[in-house]
């Protein structure tokens, strides 16, 4: 078993897999009246937030408790990183506190990666700038694989803000690992240059969402990021909506069986319209319920479980 996940490309085949069948098991905790495992009983994981977050947070802190772990919520505000505490100083005090697993989201791209030299328990990237979230392509992963019986062979169309995604870039990598054919859709200002060539095989890109829907078995809503948007990379929002929001005319489009997801935050009436978010066919809510499952599972293969 890995050590770290740190990104979607620590990730071959067998431990993906491995980690969503062990997610499969972890859920069916979720039903019972006790939702507990003693299986982390006596370890320490440590959730350090650098940047904001809803889902993620509370997901790996309910995938900690519910393996019985003890579980530390950092946050930055009022802890000594507003008086200026390094990461490197701020990661010698988790490992002289004995963390075995330190969960972290930093607005700076690599910055798990620094954190995992400097501990001697596991690293999880929970979001790393416009980097990765590994964690979230696990439990989109996952959420295919519940609802269409498979993702080998899937065609995934990535759509929106691909840019500033580190959801988008880590579902890259994961899904063409397990089989997936993905397309990125997006104006062309918010796909990254290199899609079409090196990304990774298996990848291409559109400009036409249009066109891509007919032939989907998944279309992957992105938030647009505003936050980390210094110019302008698209007429207005309302031009955007027009060509690339997903709304009731375009899940029409899409096969019978086809699922749309979102990681959340959703811009709700701008990348996607209540009817869609609503809909039986979006899988919103599910993604989040498998997201406590799948961290679970990480957890727990991470930390030695067996
Ligand atoms: C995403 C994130 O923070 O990267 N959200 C999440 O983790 N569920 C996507 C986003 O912020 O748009």
């Amino acid at each position: 078993m890995i050590r770290h996940l740190l990104s979607g490309a620590d990730l071959d085949p067998a431990t993906a897999t491995l980690i969503l069948d062990t997610a499969a098991e972890m859920a069916t905790v979720a039903g019972r009246e006790v939702k507990k495992l003693p299986a982390l009983r006596g370890r320490t994981v440590v959730n350090l937030f650098y940047e904001d977050s809803t889902r993620t947070r509370i997901s790996f802190e309910a995938a900690a408790k519910r393996l019985s772990a003890d579980v530390i919520n950092f946050t930055v505000k009022g802890s000594s990183v507003s008086k200026g505490e390094s990461l490197k100083d701020t990661a010698l005090t988790l490992q002289a506190m004995g963390a075995d697993a330190v969960v972290i989201r930093h607005p700076a791209a690599g910055a798990p990666h620094r954190l995992a030299n400097w501990v001697d328990g596991s690293v999880i990237n929970a979001g790393d700038g416009t980097h990765e979230h590994p964690t979230q392509a696990l439990l989109d992963a996952y959420t295919m694989r519940a609802r269409l019986g498979r993702i080998d062979g899937l065609h995934v169309a990535i759509v929106g803000d691909v840019l500033h995604s580190r959801v988008a870039r880590s579902n890259m990598l994961l899904l063409t690992t397990l089989g997936a054919k993905v397309t990125l859709v997006g104006p062309p200002t918010l796909i990254p240059i290199q899609a079409d060539h090196a990304l990774a095989p298996g990848i291409e890109v559109s400009y036409d969402l249009d066109a891509v829907l007919p032939e989907s078995d998944v279309v992957m809503m992105l938030r647009v990021q505003r936050e980390r948007m210094a110019a302008s990379y698209f007429p207005s929002a309302r031009e955007y909506t027009r060509r690339y929001g997903m709304d009731g005319p375009r899940m029409a489009r899409l096969p019978e069986h086809a699922i749309v997801m979102h990681p959340g935050p959703i811009n709700r009436g701008m990348e996607i319209m209540p009817a869609v978010a609503d809909s039986p066919r979006s899988t919103i809510v599910e993604q989040v319920t498998n997201g406590v499952s799948v961290r679970m599972a990480v957890l727990y293969l991470l930390l030695g479980g067996k």
